[in-house]
């Protein structure tokens, strides 16, 4: 730092360094004082708006009297009132007619869609694909019939098929017989298939009885589909399915979804949206 100042009509602070190299000590320019006081001004009147300044046990409400809460609800009830024109026709009209009306079946697709996810895609798989024992929904094969009210009743009352368990009955021979009959979609060309009673429950053509929810025998669409296929077809011979006299017997329990699980508008919604994902009758 030099003794006397070699630069005194400059506007500097005295301070200088390698002889020329000086602090100067101008204002900051107009642009950059604008926009610091136009921010603490901001700051000021945002905390007087709004709610900010924490207190002993409450907190300074703001003059605006806005919540986040009340945003919230305030969204919702708008969109409510756009729900409301759909919603508000449904549990007058029957599946029927919503699924003949194009943008009501539009607007039912999407929001039974989140319902499916909370409710049913669990066993039933995302968008109805089935699972490994839970029935494919997807497709136009049904147990239990496939028109919107047939499916209304299967999510209403639930569904538990029953076949009895034929280990005491059949032989392994006979078992085998069956099996390859149907494997190759001919369940009646085996004469064990009559004389046995399997076409009691499958009818007399192997197609099965909605009321039952019996599967169809002759289709190659498999209910309990698994790689091995063979095995798996004999496994349901051998050990039923719900047959309760049987440990081994294969667990196939629809749930009840009606009284207070799902309204009766919910219900009628997902029977729309099972009956479109796949071929509704
Ligand atoms: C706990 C597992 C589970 C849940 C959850 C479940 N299901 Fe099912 N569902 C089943 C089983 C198992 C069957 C087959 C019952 C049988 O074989 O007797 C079935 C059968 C059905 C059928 C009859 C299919 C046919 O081919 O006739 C429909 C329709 C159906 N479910 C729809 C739904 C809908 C919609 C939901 C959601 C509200 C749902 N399921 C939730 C397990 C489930
Ligand atoms: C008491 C009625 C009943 C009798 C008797 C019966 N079944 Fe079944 N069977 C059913 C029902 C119901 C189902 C479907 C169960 C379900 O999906 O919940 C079924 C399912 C099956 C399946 C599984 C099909 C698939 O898609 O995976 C096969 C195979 C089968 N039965 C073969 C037979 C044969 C062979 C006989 C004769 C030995 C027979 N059943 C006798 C009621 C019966």
């Amino acid at each position: 730092m030099s003794e006397k100042n070699p630069f005194p009509n400059e506007n500097n602070s005295g301070h200088i360094w390698d002889n020329d190299l000086r602090e100067l000590l101008n204002d900051p320019p107009t642009w950059w004082r604008i926009g610091f006081h136009a921010s603490w001004i901001l700051v000021i009147v945002y905390t007087i708006l709004y709610p900010s300044w924490p207190m002993l046990t409450t907190h300074y409400k703001g003059v605006m009297g806005w919540t986040a809460m009340g945003e919230y609800k305030e969204d919702l009830q708008s969109l409510e009132q756009i729900r409301a024109k759909y919603e508000d026709q449904l549990p007058g009209k029957s599946a029927a007619a919503i699924m003949a009306d194009d943008e009501l079946s539009n607007y039912v697709m999407k929001s039974a869609k989140v319902l499916f996810g909370d409710n049913c895609a669990a066993c039933h798989g995302g968008g109805g694909a089935g699972n490994p024992s839970y029935p494919i929904l997807a497709d136009d094969d049904w147990l239990y019939g496939g028109t919107a009210n047939e499916i209304i009743t299967s999510i209403t009352n639930g569904r538990k098929g029953v076949m009895t368990a034929h280990s005491k009955s059949l032989s392994t021979a006979e078992i085998d017989e069956l099996a390859n009959a149907v494997m190759k979609g001919e369940p009646t060309s085996s004469p064990l298939f009559m004389t046995k009673a399997c076409f009691a429950c499958h009818g007399p053509d192997g197609k099965g009885i909605s009321a039952m929810g019996s599967a169809n025998l002759t289709d190659g669409i498999y209910r309990f589909a698994e790689e091995d296929q063979l095995a798996s077809i004999k496994y349901t011979i051998t050990h039923g399915v719900n047959d309760a006299s049987d440990p081994a017997t294969r667990n196939a329990e629809m749930p009840t979804f009606g009284g207070s699980k799902l309204s009766e508008t919910d219900i009628k919604k997902l029977a729309i949206y099972v009956h479109k994902l796949g071929g509704g009758k």
